[in-house]
């Protein structure tokens, strides 16, 4: 058989599905069908197609296994190009998919058009219909490829993630010695319990735990804290909502942990079954038999994905909700309360942190006693300080965030930041060009690198930089003030 090197790589996912294959034919074959199964493929096939915009004013056209957009200047001409190529499907489009692009340095990019199955078309990402959108500058984060990928690597989910380790089960093949997660939810929770996906910290992981450390069948709060808003609105419902929802149902709050997921879904092929009737036997159930779920699970548009229709597992009697009609990004400024697991008071208010402040500053430092090398609070704090121009204990922290985390763009940049802010303008330039070399999508990245050449009088160079910065992100104000306040004739 002639295969091709590419179709060896997008096939290695399931090579370790095949580990299972020889014995367990049936469930293999079951869960390759499935959306999980399919969670993630490697150079898939968008259909062409062309989209305009009207909240940002861009133009995106899909083909040729690419993802373009410009804009339309004076006298009609194409200008703010940029044009990535669709490396990576997120999702198996059961409801959607949403393109990513591999930078040259590695980094994944969402990119900003995403495939609706229901609609039948393309419309933006969630969260990406605003005037002020991210584009194709959003790094897919590894908690996104937490419940998406079977590992850092984007591939589709496998057994593992729901069995563990298999090593000794393959070593001498019998019941006993491989987790098998028939009495509890959490193995699904991992990925299913989220309480919201936007604007606030729905949760923390524990200190010193990496994102891929999770291991099925250890309690799920010794990985990581939920949080909740104090005061969820009662309708609010999202894209990642079975098992945030599934709680509030009367079902599952009074059958003393009963009712789990595999109580009404075969976990290999997935499929839903008629498993009410194992608790509800009333004149009603019987004169139905079939068909509760219709009734009782309401399919519904998301909140945070409105070309999205998903099942509420809050079983209610008669469901009563209203479809959102556009996107809501108001950020949430209340309070957060534990959700699911039981928070410390220290974590708890880490959660809370909204604006960088002397107070937060403490926080982060009494957390790093706890954990020194967690990264995402090293970063945290690192910028905390360059707000409290403490620059010189800033650039300590996030040298030793990127000592952890080279490939750290936020890290990198704030770096910079914290050098340039200590009057070393030659060194904030050089890391403002690591920064840059880094990670070239990032618009913020160009601007700096433009104010530190500004600094230094390198007016053509800082012209340059703005410039990309503006092309990058055409809404970045402040890129096209500082390009226009440089001397005239650069
Ligand atoms: C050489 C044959 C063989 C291979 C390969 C194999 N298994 Fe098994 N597995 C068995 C046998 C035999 C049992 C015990 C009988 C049963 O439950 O089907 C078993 C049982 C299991 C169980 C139930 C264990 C329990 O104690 O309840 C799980 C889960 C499992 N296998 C998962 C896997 C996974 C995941 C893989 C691939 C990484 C795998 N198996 C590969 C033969 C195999
Ligand atoms: C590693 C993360 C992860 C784990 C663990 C996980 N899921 Fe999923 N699940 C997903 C993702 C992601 C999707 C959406 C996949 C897609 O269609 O692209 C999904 C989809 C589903 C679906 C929709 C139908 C389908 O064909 O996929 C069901 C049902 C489901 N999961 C049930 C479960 C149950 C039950 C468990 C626990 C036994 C579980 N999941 C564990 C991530 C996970
Ligand atoms: C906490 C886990 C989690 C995170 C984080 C997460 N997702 Fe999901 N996502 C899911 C689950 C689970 C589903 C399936 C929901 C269902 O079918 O009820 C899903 C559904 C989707 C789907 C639709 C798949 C389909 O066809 O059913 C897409 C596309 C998607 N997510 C993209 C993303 C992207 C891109 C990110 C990161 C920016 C992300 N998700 C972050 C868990 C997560
Ligand atoms: C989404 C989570 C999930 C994934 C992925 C998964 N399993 Fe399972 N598996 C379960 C759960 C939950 C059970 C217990 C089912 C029960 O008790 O009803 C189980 C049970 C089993 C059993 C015991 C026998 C049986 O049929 O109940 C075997 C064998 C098994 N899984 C093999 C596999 C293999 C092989 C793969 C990969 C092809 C796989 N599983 C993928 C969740 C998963
Ligand atoms: C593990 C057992 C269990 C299963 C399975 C189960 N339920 Fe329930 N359900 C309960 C319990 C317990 C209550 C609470 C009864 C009470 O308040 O007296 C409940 C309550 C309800 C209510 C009333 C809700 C309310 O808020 O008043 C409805 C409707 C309902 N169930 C429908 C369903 C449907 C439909 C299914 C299948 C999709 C289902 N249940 C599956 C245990 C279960
Ligand atoms: C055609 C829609 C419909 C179907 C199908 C349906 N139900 Fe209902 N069910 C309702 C409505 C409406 C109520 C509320 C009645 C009330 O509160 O007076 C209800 C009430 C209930 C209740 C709470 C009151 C009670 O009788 O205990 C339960 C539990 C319930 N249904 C379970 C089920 C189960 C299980 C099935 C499938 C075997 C099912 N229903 C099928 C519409 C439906
Ligand atoms: C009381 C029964 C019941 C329980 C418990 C349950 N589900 Fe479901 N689930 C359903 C039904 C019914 C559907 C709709 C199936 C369909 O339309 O084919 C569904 C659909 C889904 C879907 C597909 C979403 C969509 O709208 O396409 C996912 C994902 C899912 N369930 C995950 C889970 C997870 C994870 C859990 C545990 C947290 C869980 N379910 C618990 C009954 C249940």
């Amino acid at each position: 058989m002639n295969v091709t090197l590419c179709s060896a790589l997008a096939f290695s996912s399931s090579l370790l599905a095949n580990d299972c294959r020889p014995c367990h034919a049936a469930i293999a074959d079951a869960f390759a069908k499935t959306g999980m199964g399919r969670s993630i493929t490697e150079r898939p096939s968008a259909l062409p197609s062309k989209f305009y915009h009207r909240l940002s004013n861009r133009h995106y056209t899909i083909a040729d296994g690419k993802m373009r957009r410009h804009q339309i200047g004076a006298g009609g001409t194409e200008i703010n190009v940029i044009e990535k190529t669709i490396d990576v499907a997120i999702g198996s489009g059961n409801h959607s998919i949403t393109y990513a692009s591999r930078t040259p340095t590695g980094l994944l990019l969402e990119l900003p058009v995403s495939w609706y199955s229901q609609e039948n078309a393309y419309f933006m990402s969630p969260g990406y219909d605003r005037p002020d959108h991210l584009d194709m500058r959003r790094e897919v984060v590894d908690s996104c490829l937490f419940c998406h990928s079977d590992s850092e690597k984007p591939a589709a989910i496998t057994c593992r993630r729901c069995h563990g380790d298999a090593t000794a089960h393959l070593a001498k093949p019998g019941p006993g010695n491989i987790y098998n997660p028939k009495q509890s939810s959490e193995v699904c929770f991992q990925c299913h319990l989220e309480t919201e996906s936007m604007g606030v910290v729905d949760s923390m992981r524990k200190p010193g735990r990496d994102v891929f450390s999770y291991k099925p069948g250890e309690p799920l709060a010794d990985y990581k804290l939920y949080f909740d808003r104090s005061d969820p609105p009662a309708g609010r419902f999202e894209v990642n909502h079975t098992a945030y929802r599934l709680m509030q149902s009367a079902c599952y709050q009074k059958s003393n942990g009963k009712l789990g997921c595999v109580t009404c879904h075969d976990p290999h092929s997935a499929r839903a079954r008629e498993a009410c009737g194992s608790c509800h036997q009333s004149e009603h159930t019987r004169a139905k038999v079939t068909g509760c779920a219709g009734c009782h699970m309401a399919k519904r548009k998301a909140q945070d994905a409105i070309h999205i229709r998903m099942t509420d597992h809050w079983i209610q009697r008669e469901p009563k909700f209203a479809d959102p009609v556009k996107e809501s990004h108001e950020p949430y400024s209340g309070t957060l309360i534990p959700f699911y697991t039981k928070a410390d008071q220290l974590s708890l208010a880490i959660a809370n942190t909204r604006v960088p402040t002397a107070a937060s500053a403490s926080l982060y430092e009494e957390y790093l006693e706890r954990a020194p090398n967690d990264v995402p609070t090293l970063i945290a704090l690192g910028k905390t300080l360059i707000r409290l121009d403490r620059d010189r204990d800033a650039e300590a922290r996030l040298r030793k965030a990127l000592s952890l985390a080279p490939k750290d763009t936020a890290a990198r940049l704030a770096l910079a930041v914290s050098i340039g802010k200590q009057g070393n303008v030659a060194g904030a330039l050089k890391e403002m060009k690591d920064a840059v070399a880094a990670a070239p999508d990032d618009s913020y990245s160009w601007l700096n690198l433009g104010f530190t050449h500004r600094e230094l009088k390198q007016f053509s160079e800082a012209a340059a930089a703005f410039r990309e910065a503006i092309r990058l992100q055409p809404d970045l104000a402040v890129a096209r003030m500082a390009l226009a306040s440089l001397p005239a004739g650069k």
